[in-house]
């Protein structure tokens, strides 16, 4: 879409590129955390590759995670505020599935604690398993914002 009416006036298309390039960092880290957590699993508690892990894991969601999750949801805002998005049934279904996509990133988080902490609470496969999430929403989103089938 290229409506320029809208409160952002010709920054608009400036801000969708922002929008959609953060979207790209913030799922990048969305697919890598659950891997590393995937590895991280099977070393044993307290050993160096473990503490590396925990490293490692505590950078992604600082310098990927968290920024982008925060940048794509105002700039995101911005755009729906712009289209005047929030009477349209297409940025419903959306807002339900990102503010999904925030909360299991929360829970990506709590579940880092646990393996910092030296527990393991699932297996491998689960979190194989959990990893496809991301992708899925994704998809979903990505249909329901160029389709709007509704
Ligand atoms: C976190 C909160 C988010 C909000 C509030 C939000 C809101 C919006 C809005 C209102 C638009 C404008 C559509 C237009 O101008 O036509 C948009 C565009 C877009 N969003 Fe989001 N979004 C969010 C997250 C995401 C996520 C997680 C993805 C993908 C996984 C995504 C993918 C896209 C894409 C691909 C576009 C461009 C669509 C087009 O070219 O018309 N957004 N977003």
């Amino acid at each position: 879409m290229s409506d320029l009416t809208g409160f952002l006036g010709p920054a608009y298309l400036w801000v969708q590129a922002a929008h959609v390039t953060f979207v790209i960092f913030w799922m990048a880290g969305l697919f890598l955390l659950p891997r590393f957590y995937v590895y991280h699993q099977e070393t044993i508690v307290g050993s160096p590759e473990d503490r590396a892990w925990i490293e490692r894991e505590a950078r992604v969601r600082s310098i990927i995670l968290s920024p982008a999750l925060v940048l794509v949801w105002i700039l995101g805002i911005m755009l729906a505020l712009h289209i005047d998005a929030f009477s349209q049934a297409w940025f419903h279904a959306k807002l339900a599935l990102v503010v999904a996509l925030s909360a299991y990133q929360g829970w990506l988080g709590s579940y880092g604690k646990k393996l910092a902490s030296g527990q393991r609470p699932l297996s491998g496969k689960a979190v194989r398993l959990i990893n496809e999430i991301p992708g899925i929403a994704a998809a979903l989103i990505v249909v329901l914002v160029i389709v709007r089938p509704f």
